[in-house]
């Protein structure tokens, strides 16, 4: 099993009402809080801790951020490579992974970042990749308006050739480093990539000798049917959002036929939905907790300013009893995706925006383990011998103690049932994932 830790660097978990709990540090504008969070982890061998991403302060619910930053529904993100170098200089053996955007950044400033913290934290070095999601983002960006659903993926697809293609730009062995020759390097290992597309237009050679892992490990998240074929195409590890055990099979199915059929081993590319887990001393005690967590700390604003953010379409003019309905799912250009699963696990005929509202946890929904330690082992074990997935994403409803709980509690159930290591044994983040080192793309030689 692959667990991963959902991490956010700013003032609130995905669970919006999370700066609210009684037991969060609120300690996320210091190199310390990030340090904890992987050592933490780390202490139960996560295989990777990766950090979301958003450009934008949530601005579309009522067209103001007023909300957001009011009620503290995300209004503050920090910059990921920072965070990241401070996280990898406290850690040894945990991956280390942050989302950037295939619309709002270049391959050669992303190339360049990556292939630097792969370096830097000796070959722990994973990418997000993520199209974004709205019009706040582009407004950050220059732009109006968020690029059209299929046209992102499209770029996104160069956007990931170039990229890829810049990581490649030296040959393993290009580095001679001979203070008596003197060669430093050797010209003809190094290449130019002379990419030019309809996108984008990037001559190389990237700036860094090949990195440890020699490509970064690429995550996705895709959930439409473009998302899904661009994750088989690309993706080492999916994360997804698939609220209940049957959702979730039918699209492990999906997405693993997918990846078969481009040639590519399904069983090398490891699913993980996200979950929240919710430990109590007994049953009834997790979830009196839950009930803390869930339902009396986030304020319904809270919940539409965030769920207007991924849907990219302003709720604040829809009364709460106002039906989901076909036509509004197919006005919203967010994802779309998310809102079909959540009406599906909510189930009947009518469901309303209240009713999404109140799925107010995280709206990326994914399942939530309540109970004791043993039970929530026990749930895990079902999905993951259920052929819904191969692991967790595991996202917070405080912190750190959401992390501390799974680590000190959970953790040791899996590994005793041998569902989990108990050490790392190698020392890359390929290595944690039992997936390869990819061979240097043939590129012409710059010398
Ligand atoms: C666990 C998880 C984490 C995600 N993190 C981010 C993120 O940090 N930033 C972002 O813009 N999108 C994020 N997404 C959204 C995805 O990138 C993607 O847009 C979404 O799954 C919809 O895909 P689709 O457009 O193919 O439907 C995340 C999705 C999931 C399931």
């Amino acid at each position: 099993m692959s667990l991963v830790g959902f991490m956010q660097a700013g003032s609130t978990t995905v669970y919006a009402g999370s700066w609210r709990h009684p037991a969060t540090d609120h300690g996320f504008l210091t190199q310390d809080f990030y340090k904890k969070l992987g050592r933490t982890l780390e202490e139960g061998c996560f295989d990777l801790m990766f950090f979301d991403d958003r450009l934008a302060m949530p601005g579309i619910y009522g067209g103001s951020v007023a909300d957001a930053v009011r009620l503290g529904a995300r209004p503050v993100k920090l910059d990921l490579s920072v965070v990241l170098g401070v996280v990898a200089g406290a850690t040894r053996s945990i991956g280390l992974g942050a989302t950037y955007s295939t619309t709002y950044y270049t391959p050669f400033h992303v190339a360049r970042t990556f292939s630097t913290l792969d370096h830097l934290s000796g070959g722990r070095a994973a990418w997000n990749v993520v199209t974004s999601v709205n019009d706040s983002e582009a407004q950050n960006y220059g732009l109006e308006e968020h690029l059209g659903h299929d046209d992102r993926y499209d770029r996104a697809d160069e956007f990931l050739e170039a990229t890829t293609g810049l990581w490649d730009t030296w040959e393993d062995d290009a580095l001679v480093l001979d203070r008596s020759t003197p060669i430093f390097a050797d010209p003809t290992k190094v290449h130019e990539l002379r990419h030019e597309g309809k996108w984008f237009k990037v001559r190389g050679p990237l700036t860094l000798p090949r990195s440890p892992q020699g490509r970064p490990v690429l995550l996705q998240a895709g959930s439409s049917g473009r998302g899904r074929d661009f994750a088989a195409r690309w993706a080492e590890l999916i994360f997804t959002g698939d609220p209940d055990i049957n959702i979730a099979r039918s699209h492990y199915k999906d997405q693993k036929t997918r990846i078969g059929e481009l040639g590519r081993d399904p069983a090398t590319v490891k699913m993980l939905p996200m979950a929240y887990t919710v430990v109590g001393e007994s049953r009834a005690h997790a979830e009196e907790r839950e009930r803390l967590f869930l339902d009396e700390l986030v304020d319904p604003a809270a919940s539409l300013t965030l769920l207007s953010e991924l849907m990219n379409y302003d709720f604040s003019g829809l009364q709460l009893d106002s039906p989901i309905t076909d036509e509004l799912i197919g006005s919203v250009s967010g994802i779309r995706g998310l809102v079909q699963n959540l009406r599906q696990h909510i189930g009947g005929d009518n469901v309303t925006l209240a009713d999404l509202a109140g799925h107010r946890a995280t709206l990326l929904q994914g399942p939530r383990f309540v109970g004791t330690a043993t039970e929530i082992a026990d749930q895990m074990e079902e999905w993951f011998h259920g052929d819904a997935c191969d692991g967790f994403v595991i996202a917070a409803t405080h912190v750190p103690g959401a992390y501390e709980d799974m680590v000190r509690l959970v953790v040791p159930q899996l590994q005793r049932r041998g569902l989990f290591r108990d050490r790392y044994t190698g020392t890359t983040l390929r290595d944690h994932l039992g997936i390869s080192r990819p061979e240097a793309a043939p590129l012409g030689s710059a010398g």
